[in-house]
């Protein structure tokens, strides 16, 4: 399968942050979005959570389609059958999807249809196709889907909240995972970032860093994003 230009482009920018939308201001959500670019944000993470997957109901497929930004569309998918789903949020300008590994029976299946679609925002561009693995997940799980993923998204949080504390032996993990794909694949690390940890995680090989809480913390997310993103340099 090819592998989505968007990948270049994104292996370019590492390691880079990107900023979860659930704990933003929703009723100044427009300059919330200005606030990131302005902070040279390119990334913004949407966590789906079904209620059936994980705990919370967030958001599904129209909330990401109606949500008008340049900024790239980082979707993570925790809910149960995200096959039938992808093509909704595709249609909604997912420029990356991430579907948890322990959400399917078939991960190779949905990873494949995946590297079918076409991306609705630049056609040229891709869809980066993501697997996410739980903190109780093994790491074999991912040798039986080489080349059909680009990105592992290890969260460092079990999945539910925005907010819980980051979870320490990710660390090894993300190490074992870098020496696993190499420069085959991205590396995102997810939940529990903070000022305090996010160099750390940053020098461990992480591509891309999400943030949430940490940026729209109800106080200053332009401060928080601009200290977010100046730790990684
Ligand atoms: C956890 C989510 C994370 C989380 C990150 O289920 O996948 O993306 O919202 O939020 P913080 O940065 O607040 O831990
Ligand atoms: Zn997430």
């Amino acid at each position: 399968m090819a592998r989505s230009p968007l990948v270049d482009r994104l292996r370019a920018s590492a390691p880079q942050i990107s900023v979860g939308v659930l704990t933003a201001d929703w009723l100044t959500l427009g300059s919330q979005l200005e606030i990131l670019e302005s902070a040279g944000v390119e990334l913004l993470h949407f966590d789906v959570m079904d209620g059936m997957f994980c705990p919370m109901l967030t958001m599904g497929a129209p909330v990401v389609a109606g949500l008008k930004t340049r900024l790239l569309k980082d979707v993570h998918l925790m809910i149960e059958d995200p096959l039938s789903k992808l093509d909704a949020f595709v249609a909604a300008g997912a420029d990356i999807i991430t579907v948890h590994a322990e959400s399917t029976r078939h991960i190779h299946r949905v990873l494949q249809a995946l590297g079918k679609m076409t991306n609705a925002n630049d056609s040229n561009r891709g869809i980066v196709r993501g697997i996410a693995l739980n903190p109780g997940t093994p790491l074999e799980v991912l040798e039986p889907l080489a080349g059909e993923f680009e990105l592992v998204l290890m969260l460092a949080v079990n999945p539910g909240w925005g907010g819980q504390k980051f979870i320490a032996s990710t660390c090894d993990r993300v190490k074992r995972l870098r020496e696993i794909v190499r420069d085959t694949a991205l590396i995102c690390v997810d939940g529990g970032v903070t000022r305090d940890n996010i160099g750390s995680i940053a020098r461990l090989g992480a591509d891309i860093i999400v943030t949430g809480s940490a940026v729209f913390d109800g106080k200053a997310p332009l401060e928080n994003a601009r200290a977010m993103t100046g730790a990684l340099r």
